[in-house]
């Protein structure tokens, strides 16, 4: 029997591409350069199955295609906010993506970002760089301690429930969460945390938020100006989630008018374009989406896709199917 033709739309790690070749007709994206729209539209009606990433645009746009040949999307990510579900379920396409494998990882860079926003390392690495330090001073560089303070957690799954132990069990943080589901008591007890039913009361009630909800239209700008005005002047803001969860321009305007005093980004909407008033915000840190970029985590999200599109192909419901 032939292999399912199967388009990778990004260069994965060495070891899981010479996988999926064992199991697949495969086609790579040699230049590493996301695809268009058109070309979206071309690979859906050319290939047996598709592996994407969050740099892809699958929009309802993208899924406006006749004979599509098409039967799977499985999604290198654990997120799926860049896939129109409805669209892809119309056409009978099934679409998966690669939870769990990523959660240490992007916790780490969350705690990353924390500490750096708050113990303000991007700015004092740049002004050493700058040859601008003048020496070590008591009164240098002040930054928020981090031990011991509140950690408010935004979306409740499995990277904010690492990121809860992280903070909880590693500075002994005390954990608030919102999430639109009720959290379960023992995950509650598990890290002696207490569930708000409000962004609003989070935010005040939080020396720090971290950011680990789903994107997409739903929670899109679940930050925004009208809460952030609510927060305490101590509040540093984190974001490993997805870009537009953040009203950008009222971020930049909250770091502007000291409304919060840090926060630390590793996603953008419309990423990798910038939103301007970001770039001259003060006490901000920014990474390069870098949540799940370590060797380990990458080449597991590829197995995990990997495994996804096997088991469909051979008649079994993928464990990750989201559609
Ligand atoms: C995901 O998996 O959704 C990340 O944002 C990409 O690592």
């Amino acid at each position: 029997m032939s292999k399912p033709k199967l388009l990778i739309t990004r260069r994965w790690p060495k070891a899981v591409e010479e996988a999926a070749m064992e199991h697949f007709d495969v086609t790579l994206n040699d230049k590493d350069i996301p695809l268009g729209i058109e070309d979206m539209r071309d690979a859906l009606k050319s290939y047996d199955a598709i592996s994407p990433t969050v740099t892809d645009v699958l929009n309802a746009k993208a899924f406006k295609v006749e004979d599509v040949s098409c039967k799977i999307l499985c999604n290198y990510g654990v997120g799926y906010s860049h896939i129109d579900l409805p669209s892809a379920q119309k056409l009978g396409i099934c679409v998966t993506n690669t939870p769990d494998v990523l959660s240490d990882c992007t916790a780490d860079i969350a705690m990353t970002l924390m500490l750096m926003a708050a113990r303000r390392a991007g700015e004092g690495e740049r002004e050493l760089r700058a040859k601008k330090w003048g020496g070590w001073r008591p009164t240098h560089m002040i930054g928020a301690k981090v031990t011991g303070k509140t950690l408010g957690i935004i979306g409740f799954g499995r990277i904010g429930q690492a990121m809860a132990s992280r903070g909880h069990f590693g500075f002994g943080m005390k954990i608030k969460i919102f999430s639109r589901s009720q959290v379960s008591a023992e995950l509650l007890e598990r890290y002696n945390a207490e569930q708000f039913n409000s962004v609003e009361t989070l935010l005040r009630k939080s020396d720090f938020v971290s950011l680990h909800c789903p994107g997409g239209t739903s929670n899109r700008h679940l930050i925004n100006a009208s809460n952030l005005a609510q927060a305490r002047p101590e509040l540093v803001l984190i974001n490993t989630a997805r870009g537009e969860v953040i009203d950008e321009v009222a971020l930049a305007n909250a770091l502007e008018n000291k409304t919060i005093k840090a926060a630390g980004l590793d996603v953008f909407d419309g990423e990798p374009n910038i939103n301007p008033n970001l770039m001259t915000a003060p006490n901000l840190v920014m990474l390069p989406h870098l949540g799940s970029a370590t060797r380990e985590t990458r080449e597991e999200m590829g197995f995990r896709a990997l495994a996804n599109c096997r088991a469909f192909f051979e008649g079994e419901t993928p464990m990750d199917k989201v559609a």
